[in-house]
């Protein structure tokens, strides 16, 4: 495979939170293919068509291990066995919709399992670099045309979103505290940074209440794709548009540790910033026959209606940028879910890659 980092992740250590969900596994197949030691950490995946089941992922890193990131004590005695240099936070409750069913589950699992993680770091000395992947649903919407900026207040609705708000708060006062970039060197040897991402979709996921994995359990079903919030705006990106990101950050953070451990936007350029209903369309036209149908109604739970990201400062100082727009983003994503039965799965996800890093 094409190695954009110029061999940088081959041989390290790398912990990655969440590995069995969708981004972690994604995450551990394109670090697994850069040469890194994958240690993953989260609980067993949902369901048997899970990227993480289907790719085999969790037999090919050096670790796959199941635990709850609640477990403070846990997390740091895995830490301990396999001294990580790179830590990728990913493990969440990653819901709105759910978060107000589970509220305090939500909490516990996002902001405590990210104070466990960051203490586990603080533990463990072999740690250089922390990228905590929180969300754009961190900001205070306030429903704005233009994108929110990295210093922009943290806030949030639902249980979900403010607790990615805490989380952001957390993050920044163990910065302060324990990886101050002043006291690098002499107090730690820590680069700590968080990044926030737009709605992420790609292959492999079939969370609840998402409008890919809703399309595609329709479109196999035979049945109309239903649609609740068809005119809510969203980022809308590839997973491997953020999973770039966050490679590209962490490398940039080792290499100069007190320059980059502040907050970043991974969104998409504006043109992919469009409606549940276009996302939905450009899905169903990808994968083949199918209909939308609008189910929308005035008392469901409260959802953003709009929410941008501005990414000038990750393009300008990080010199990332999206390669995809939404159409080649919704392409990509079907073809994960045309495929996933008959192909190698692995194999499918690794041409994936490469077809991303030929853009
Ligand atoms: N998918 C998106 O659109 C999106 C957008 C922005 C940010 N994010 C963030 O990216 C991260 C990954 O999201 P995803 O979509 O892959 O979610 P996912 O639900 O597919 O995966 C979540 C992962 O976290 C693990 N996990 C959950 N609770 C845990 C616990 N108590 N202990 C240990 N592991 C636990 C799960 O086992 C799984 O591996 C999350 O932090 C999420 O908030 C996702």
């Amino acid at each position: 495979m094409i190695d954009i980092f110029d061999n940088f992740y081959a041989g390290k250590r790398v912990l990655v939170t969440g590995h069995t969900g969708f981004k972690g596994s994604w995450l551990a197949i394109w670090l697994h293919c850069l040469g890194a030691q994958v240690v993953g950490v989260g609980l067993d995946p949902e369901s048997e068509r899970d990227n993480f089941v289907l790719s085999g992922i969790g037999r090919k890193i050096k670790a796959d291990i199941r635990a709850d990131i609640r477990d403070g004590e846990k997390m740091k005695e895995i830490f301990r066995t396999y001294r990580p240099e790179i830590v990728f936070h990913l493990a969440a409750q990653p819901l709105v919709r759910l978060s107000y069913e589970i509220p305090v589950e939500t909490y516990q699992t996002n902001v405590m399992g990210t104070v466990h993680i960051m203490e586990a770091i603080r533990a463990t000395e072999s740690v250089r670099v922390g990228v905590m992947i929180t969300t754009d649903k961190c900001y205070e919407n306030k429903e704005l045309l233009t994108g929110y900026k990295e210093d922009d207040p943290f806030g949030g609705y639902d249980p979900y979103s403010s607790s990615k708000g805490a989380c952001e708060i957390a993050i920044q006062s163990w910065r302060r505290s324990f990886f101050n970039p002043a006291d690098y060197g002499r107090k730690h040897q820590m680069s700590l940074a968080s990044v926030r991402a737009g709605n992420v979709i790609g292959g492999g996921d079939w969370a609840k209440d998402r409008i890919v994995p809703d399309c595609i359990r329709a479109l196999e079903d035979g049945r109309p794709v239903e649609i609740r919030s068809p005119k809510s705006i969203r980022p809308w990106e590839h997973v491997l548009e953020p999973l770039n990101g966050y490679l590209l950050l962490a490398k940039k953070m080792w290499e100069h540790p007190t320059e980059y451990c502040e907050g970043w936007n991974f969104g998409p350029e504006q043109e992919s910033v469009t409606t549940v209903w276009e996302v939905a369309s450009l899905i169903v036209d990808s994968y083949g026959n199918g209909s939308l149908k609008d189910v929308s109604s005035p008392g469901a739970l409260h959802e953003a209606q709009l929410l941008l990201l501005d990414i000038t400062k990750a393009k300008t100082r990080l010199g990332w940028k999206p390669c995809l727009d939404v159409g080649r983003c919704a392409r990509l994503t079907a073809d994960w879910y045309k495929h996933y039965r008959e192909q190698d799965v692995f194999s499918l996800c690794v041409r994936e890659i490469e077809s991303f890093l030929g853009k």
